[in-house]
């Protein structure tokens, strides 16, 4: 399973790659504004920290688009900056539209905000690379529903699509647990997430009990 930063703040992105060795990065416009920054500026920046590895970054085309055209447009224009990019369409009509064209024009296309197995199986038909179901948002809706990642990921593994299920999303270590009982290819979390699952408490406290014996059989 590969483990993705949900962020676009340069310093989260930075600690992530160098100390988590982190497989890839996802942004959306909500990131980009709490990063305070503009995409021509995060797409100048992150280019150099990417490019020559295996780390793809997850750029989202202007939301307000809804003709597929106008889509098409802007991500060839975003996937020609770097070999390391991936393109955010949202799971809509045009968006669909957009998808066939793009996945036989060999533009990698993250197919974002998917929340039922219905948009998840277009996506993978139609060549997506990357289909992105928001955990998250569906629980913080009151919209629980326990079978949701295992769904989706057999779902879309019945019919041996090529496309990776990647996890966003996701709040909480029972996320990540559930991706990857299901077989998630890929899972993206904030920087909180990570921070909270590699800093367990009971590390810290298994960490007193040794440094206190080790003091004393010295
Ligand atoms: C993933 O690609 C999305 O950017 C992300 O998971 C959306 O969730 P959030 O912004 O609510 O964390």
């Amino acid at each position: 399973m590969l483990f993705f930063l949900d962020s676009a703040k340069l310093d989260e992105i930075e600690y992530a790659i160098k100390n988590w060795k982190i497989d890839g990065i996802t942004t959306n416009p909500k990131h980009l504004m709490t990063a305070g920054m503009k995409m021509d500026e995060f797409i100048k920046k992150i280019k150099p920290m990417v490019e020559g590895t295996h780390i793809t970054v997850s750029l989202e085309i202007d939301p307000h688009l809804q003709d597929p055209e106008k889509m098409i447009e802007q991500a060839r224009n975003l996937a020609t900056l770097s070999e390391n990019f991936v393109i955010k369409i949202p799971a809509t009509e045009p968006g669909f539209i957009a998808l066939e064209k793009l996945a036989k024009e060999n533009v990698k296309v993250n197919m974002t905000l998917i929340f039922n197995v219905l948009q998840a199986l277009q996506a993978a038909k139609l060549g997506a690379y990357y289909i992105s179901p928001f955990v998250g948002w569906k629980e913080e809706r009151g919209d629980f529903d326990k079978d949701f990642i295992a769904t989706i990921v057999k779902a879309v593994k019945n019919y041996g699509f090529k496309s990776k299920i990647l996890i966003a999303a996701v709040r909480n270590l029972k996320h990540f647990e559930e991706a990857a009982l299901a077989g998630a290819d890929i899972i993206t979390a904030g920087f909180e997430v990570y921070k909270r699952g590699f800093e367990n408490p009971y590390v810290k406290l298994g960490l007193e009990i040794f440094c206190d014996a080790w003091q004393k059989i010295q």
